[in-house]
């Protein structure tokens, strides 16, 4: 199957914001929107006006990446704009996170638990069966632009063996300094969906990169 494509909104043009998410309707998967808060993250990107400005002209699932320390108190919001896909921190959920996924279910929407570069990937194996996707970080959560970190490659391959052992569709998304170099050995591990930031919209033509990137 084609891999799935979310490009990043934090690297679109926020002063033509309306004709980024045009073109990702047109070529994209789904819209991978960042939200941080400063304190999970040291960054912080947008919340709700861009949110709720970008989700009446979304024609394609939008994918929310939260990288908040409460993300439980935002899922009835963006659950309420039609967002399908959200993801939120085992480091930010701990035990909390099958209630948390639970929580997204009720409301209708996929859950995803991410994870930064130093968690190990055997503490998502108990969520496999119960997530909808999962979300392993190739950079550490903060920023666009940064460079893709080699190891993740062994790290989504060791998530797919557990996935396909236990009989379950699960998806896998990866995020951070994805592209056309290391798409095609992404998808050989076993990624489903890839996020690209800078890949996509720093490119001069975004709408071949999209494409590349699905084909790798
Ligand atoms: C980083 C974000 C990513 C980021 C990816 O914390 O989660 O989604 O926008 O950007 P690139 O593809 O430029 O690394
Ligand atoms: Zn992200």
């Amino acid at each position: 199957m084609q891999l799935r494509v979310a490009p990043s909104v934090l690297s679109a043009d926020f002063l033509h914001l309306e004709k980024d998410i045009r073109m990702l309707n047109g070529n994209a998967d789904w819209i991978h929107l960042d939200v941080m808060d400063g304190t999970f993250v040291p960054n912080m990107s947008f919340g709700f006006s861009v949110i709720d400005a970008i989700a009446p002209i979304a024609e394609i699932p939008m994918d929310v990446h939260f990288m908040v320390v409460h993300p439980e108190r935002w899922f009835k919001h963006v659950a309420e704009k039609g967002v399908k896909y959200v993801s939120f921190h085992l480091e930010a959920a701990g035990r909390n996170t099958g209630k948390y996924i639970d929580e997204l279910h009720a409301l209708g929407v996929k859950a995803g638990v991410a994870i930064d570069p130093d968690i190990p990937v055997k503490r998502l194996f108990k969520y496999i069966g119960k997530a909808d996707f999962f979300l392993i970080m190739s950079v550490f959560a903060g920023f666009g632009g940064q460079k893709f970190i080699y190891e993740s490659i062994d790290r989504v391959a060791e998530l797919k063996a557990a996935i396909v052992k236990a009989g379950s569709d699960a998806l896998i998304e990866v995020d951070g300094g994805v592209g056309e170099n290391n798409a095609a050995a992404l998808r050989e591990a076993g990624a489903d969906v890839l996020v690209a930031g800078s890949s996509v919209f720093k490119s001069e033509s975004p709408e071949k990169t999209i494409k590349a990137l699905q084909n790798a």
